[in-house]
């Protein structure tokens, strides 16, 4: 039984003694990693201040809530290409999918409104986001003022918790005609521009909050870097930052070209002010020890995106290695250098992934592997940790934001009946998706069935803040 409150969509209290049932889910998750799983019930609490949102799973359903995912790496304005990428690699796949994409969400004329494109687009992905219970997103957005405030709004409307960013790339060696920044003080200026947009747009940014987004070193000068790092720290607290580390091999000998005078690809972002404690990085497939060094000791954070690594034959990130060090890790989808919205599709590929380093090694020791409940808590816990507000989401803490999804994985074979059962096969009354359970299983298995065949049609709601934010039909 959860309580939440009506007035500021927090987690007031909860009562774990009502369903035995549940206490074997949550032992699991609780003992093995700090985070919880539970299922049915939620009634009324008397009292004014706090409501009842949350009608529980349908009986039967082998339903549970589990707390919203964290997309900690996302291109909005990427996702009509999600899937279109072919035999491509990053400089060339960027050159020749990502970059006319992106240009295509500019105004006809300086200065105007967002093209209607833009609207559609960026509704789609917060409408798909949500039903793949993503909570919170950390969205890339394009270099355009308008747009990148559209898609603002437009999350805040819905209710999805978003980091927004306006894209920053002013170095023509790398940037294509007609799509960059004219100068690096235009990289910093419009960034500012979209920052007073969303502090007016959610002044406490209780939902949705600007992040300072240089798109990475290749297509940013230093002067460019520098500025929007002093922009990041010139307010208080200071903002959040996104971009892009050592995801591919050619690049990071680009950024060695072009950046001469520095001794790795994490030291540019040191030195430009950009390494902080709020800095996402995503990929760091192929960061060296001194670089992993340095990310740790600036407390900077890693969006692991595997499912984008392996489309584009980035390489296999050796998360393991990363956990070792010490550093905060939480998963990004990176649409569209990864075909999939879903953060379960990336928590089943960093499981892939992980065992793909661990056959690797030179020792055969499967340490390199992660379990499903390690790539659950790098999708929901590290995603939070990742975003700086682990004591806010990411889990069912009392005073934590109910932001939930209600999963249904369906009821078991055995309990369906023949006349039922005939139904799933016509596509008929009970949707389960891609699991199915026997009714033999237990949590453990239950939420392994989940991970590897689990898809949006196990989603049954969402909630942010504990407004219902996605529902989905029977
Ligand atoms: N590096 C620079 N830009 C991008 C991008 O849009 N996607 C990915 N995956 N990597 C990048
Ligand atoms: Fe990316």
């Amino acid at each position: 039984v959860l309580w939440v409150s009506n007035r500021d969509g927090k987690i007031d209290g909860f009562d774990w003694s009502v369903n035995p049932d549940l206490e074997e889910a949550l032992d699991l998750f609780v003992k093995s990693k700090g985070w919880s799983v539970w299922r049915d019930g939620v009634d009324a609490k008397d009292g004014v201040e706090t409501v009842v949102i949350v009608k529980g799973g349908r009986d039967g359903r082998n339903g549970f809530f589990f707390p919203g995912f964290i997309d900690t790496h996302i291109h909005a304005s990427q996702y009509p290409n999600a899937g279109i990428f072919g035999s491509s690699t990053l400089l060339d796949w960027l050159k020749k999918y990502t970059f006319p994409m992106e240009k295509s969400f500019g105004a006809e004329e300086e200065g105007e409104r967002a093209p209607p494109q833009a609207y559609t687009v960026y509704n789609k992905v917060i409408s798909r986001t949500l039903s793949h219970g993503t909570t919170t997103a950390s969205y890339f957005a394009t270099i355009h003022v308008p747009a990148t405030n559209l898609l603002a709004a437009l999350c805040h409307q819905r209710g999805q918790r978003a980091f927004v960013g306006r894209v920053c790339m002013d170095n023509l060696v790398f940037c294509p005609d007609e799509y960059h920044d004219a100068f690096s003080e235009e990289s910093v200026s419009a960034t500012k521009e979209v920052i007073e947009y969303i502090h007016k747009l959610d002044p406490e940014g209780k939902l949705v909050a600007p992040i300072v987004t240089p798109r990475f070193a290749p297509t940013c000068s230093h002067a460019a870097l520098s500025g929007l790092g002093r922009l990041a720290s010139s307010y208080s607290p200071a903002l959040h930052i996104q971009t892009h580390i050592s995801e591919n091999k050619n690049e990071v000998l680009l950024v060695k070209e072009l950046f001469e005078k520095s001794e790795g690809y994490a030291h540019v972002y040191d030195e430009t002010g950009l390494l902080t404690p709020r800095t996402i990085l995503a990929h760091a497939v192929h960061l060296t020890p001194e670089e992993r060094a340095l990310v740790k000791k600036r407390d900077a954070k890693i969006s692991h995106c595997p499912a984008s690594n392996s489309a584009l034959g980035s390489g296999l990130c050796p998360v393991r290695t990363l956990m070792d060090d010490g550093i905060t890790i939480g998963l990004g989808t990176d649409v569209s250098g990864g075909y999939s919205p879903s953060i379960l599709e990336a928590s089943r590929q960093a499981c892939l992934v992980s065992r793909l380093v661990a056959s690797q090694a030179s020792v055969t020791t499967g340490r390199e592997t992660l379990s499903v409940e390690e790539a659950l808590y790098l999708a929901t816990r590290g995603g939070a940790q990742v975003v700086d507000m682990a004591d806010q989401i990411g889990g069912f803490e009392k005073g934590m934001y109910f932001d939930a999804q209600l999963i249904e994985l369906g009821p078991a074979v055995e309990s369906i009946s023949h006349e039922s059962s005939h139904d799933v096969v016509l596509g008929g009354t009970e949707d389960t998706g891609n699991v199915d359970v026997f009714g033999w299983e237990n949590w453990e298995e239950k939420i392994a069935k989940w991970v590897w065949n689990g898809d949006d049609r196990n989603v049954r709601a969402v909630w942010v803040s504990g407004r219902l934010v996605h529902k989905r039909g029977v």
